[in-house]
């Protein structure tokens, strides 16, 4: 795609969670004459592949209006999403970062994992024609009304529930606790790093909410009747759990164990996500190869919160940092994407449509 095309509504920087992914993609990219390349040889290359935009998007508001943007690809290994490959993960976000100012977008998403290595700090990256958000704001609410609209559809009375966070120290883990801890009866709190967890932990024991917390999730687990997983960690095991447990995986990569979902004692559904009501297109079309969801025109939660900021016009650096989603712009954002026709995602798993 031409690099120098002009000014862009949004751009959404992101990475791949799995080879198997990538090699849809890359083999979704070449053209009829060349030979598909085996997952071997992708590895063998794809880390080197500077980043790069890889179609254009066309989104459409229920309002009517329309915005244009473009996916730029890290070319991130999925292997090495942890932070052990910290410094090579921040030159290819910083590469994109570079690259979607130089293509002139007024908003730029950083999708999943490469807002976590720059631990949601942007504000070297903002200048007046081009804004950045993580798009933890919509994320985070999504999970948590879509964990609301999860209960009333299993008949429970979320105030009587006791809801585990895993990952509740985090960005998103902290907006999801913040929201939920007037709403439910007790909140379990897990992460690894104690003395953060402590800090969170003895806030809200000031407050007078009724939380446990430990780093050791498996002091946890059994009590807990609904779970959020949306830690920065993949393969975390869940053992003990109560029968019929509620679950809500936001990772990306999704935080639990696959096979997990493939146990009918859970009701486990990948949160996070919205869909478009007036859909979007890809172009050029890569829809077969890079779209993965059961139902048409899901898009993760951070993506869609720079498409509804430039639906609005509104181009403001709106999720930064971390801590600092506050209830009102949860409120703010959801209605916004609301207003466009885009809500929480019908709720499905790694099997299809729960
Ligand atoms: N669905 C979507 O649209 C969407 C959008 C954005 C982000 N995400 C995903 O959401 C997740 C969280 O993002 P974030 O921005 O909030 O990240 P973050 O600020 O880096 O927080 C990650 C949290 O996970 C905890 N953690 C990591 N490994 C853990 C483990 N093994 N057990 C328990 N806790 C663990 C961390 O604390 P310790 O380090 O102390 O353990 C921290 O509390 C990521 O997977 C991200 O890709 C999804």
């Amino acid at each position: 795609m031409d690099s120098t095309a002009s000014s862009l509504d949004f751009a959404v920087i992101g990475h791949q969670d799995s080879w198997q992914n990538v090699s849809n993609f890359v083999n979704g990219l070449r053209t009829g004459e060349q030979e598909k390349l085996s997952i071997e040889k992708i590895k063998n290359i794809y880390s080197f592949i500077p980043a790069r935009d890889l179609f254009k998007v066309k989104v459409k508001s229920q309002t009517g209006s329309e915005i244009n943007g473009v996916y730029i690809e890290t070319f991130i290994d999925p292997d090495k999403l942890d932070s052990q490959s910290l410094r090579t993960n921040i030159s290819k976000v910083m590469n994109a970062i570079s690259h979607s100012k130089k293509m002139g977008a007024k908003m730029v998403a950083l999708g999943g994992f490469t807002s976590i290595v720059l631990e949601g700090n942007l504000d070297s990256f903002y200048t007046d024609d081009t804004k950045f958000t993580t798009g933890n704001t919509l994320t985070a609410a999504y999970i948590v009304k879509g964990l609301e609209k999860a209960a009333i559809k299993h008949g429970i009375n979320l105030s009587e529930c006791t809801i585990l966070i895993v990952g509740a120290t985090g960005d998103i883990g902290m907006a999801c606790t913040n929201y939920l801890k007037n709403r439910a009866k007790k909140l379990l709190l897990s992460a690894r790093n104690t003395m953060q967890l402590e800090k969170l932990s003895q806030q809200l024991i000031q407050d007078n909410i009724t939380i446990k917390y430990s780093t050791n999730l498996q002091e946890l687990v059994s009590d807990a009747d609904m779970i959020i997983c949306v830690a920065s960690s993949t393969d975390i095991k869940l053992s003990n759990c109560k029968k019929n447990v509620l679950i809500c995986d936001a990772g990306y990569p999704k935080n639990l164990e696959t096979k997990i979902e493939t146990d009918t004692d859970f009701n486990i559904f990948h949160g996070g996500m919205g869909q478009v009501s007036c859909g979007f297109n890809f172009s050029p079309d890569y829809s077969n190869t890079i779209y993965q969801y059961p139902v048409p025109h899901i898009i993760h939660g951070c993506i869609l919160e720079a498409m509804v900021l430039a639906f609005e016009n509104k181009y403001e650096n709106y999720s930064a940092g971390k801590g600092n989603i506050t209830m009102d712009s949860i409120e703010e954002i959801y209605n916004l994407s609301l207003k466009h026709g885009i809500s929480i995602a019908p709720f499905y798993n790694s099997k299809g449509i729960c």
